[in-house]
């Protein structure tokens, strides 16, 4: 399998890690917005996960020339009619408040009995190629909102999602644990197993 060169859209270098770490060992050269630094990363205005990650990298993707990887992922309570969802990252007003936005989720929930709590983390990975062509990977983990945060590791709402068949909140795993059952860790794994069956073709056709 020849080399590819893979741009991925995020300046955030904790999922720049998860990627590197879930794909290592691939024919793969990954490129960074480092490689691009004059790569204006567009608003994500889409109202799904779907149209975010496809907006990243299919601009990445214009921009570079080359083919793109990019991720969206939130959070999406039931109780809430789906909320916050695409808004996830500033449900509080500041993009990436994580004690903010579990904050206002936990009063958002306030008198919620148990069995109404439910909630899923959503990831979607968008391939895009420099000839418009996409590929599109969904994954989800299913889980309830806690009454209170618990546990140090993880982000987000970690400290208050406790993850379907367990007790304790993603917080409280450690990251192998919730690389497991997380949705970016069975994205990725998918993403994985994809590029090691040679697809999607067109990735693989391109000659850059
Ligand atoms: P974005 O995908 O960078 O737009 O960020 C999505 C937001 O969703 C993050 O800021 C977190 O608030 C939340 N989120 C996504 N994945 C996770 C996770 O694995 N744990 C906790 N929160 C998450």
């Amino acid at each position: 399998m020849k080399e590819i060169r893979l741009a991925v859209a995020t300046r955030n270098a904790g999922k720049i890690r998860e990627i590197r770490k879930a794909l290592e060992g691939l024919p793969l050269r990954l490129l960074t917005c480092e490689d691009f630094p004059d790569w204006p990363v567009p608003e994500e205005e889409g109202s799904t996960f779907e149209e975010n990650a496809l907006e990243k990298a299919e601009s990445l993707a214009r921009f570079s020339g080359l083919p793109s990887l990019a991720d969206d992922s939130g959070l999406e309570v039931d109780a809430l009619d789906g909320a916050p969802g695409v808004s996830s990252a500033y449900y509080a007003g500041r993009h990436g408040d994580d004690a903010g936005n579990v904050a206002r989720l936990l009063t958002e929930m306030e008198g919620i009995p148990s069995e109404g709590r439910g909630a899923r983390f959503v990831c979607v990975l968008a391939l895009a190629g420099p000839r418009g062509e996409r590929r599109l990977i969904r994954e989800t983990c299913e889980g309830r909102i806690a009454e209170e945060p618990r546990g140090e590791g993880g982000f987000g709402y970690d400290p208050v999602f406790v993850p379907r068949g367990h007790s304790r909140t993603m917080a409280e795993l450690t990251l192998e644990e919730k690389n497991a059952l997380s949705h970016r860790g069975k994205a990725l794994r998918r993403l994985r197993e994809l590029l090691e069956r040679g697809e999607p073709t067109w990735l693989f056709s391109d000659p850059s």
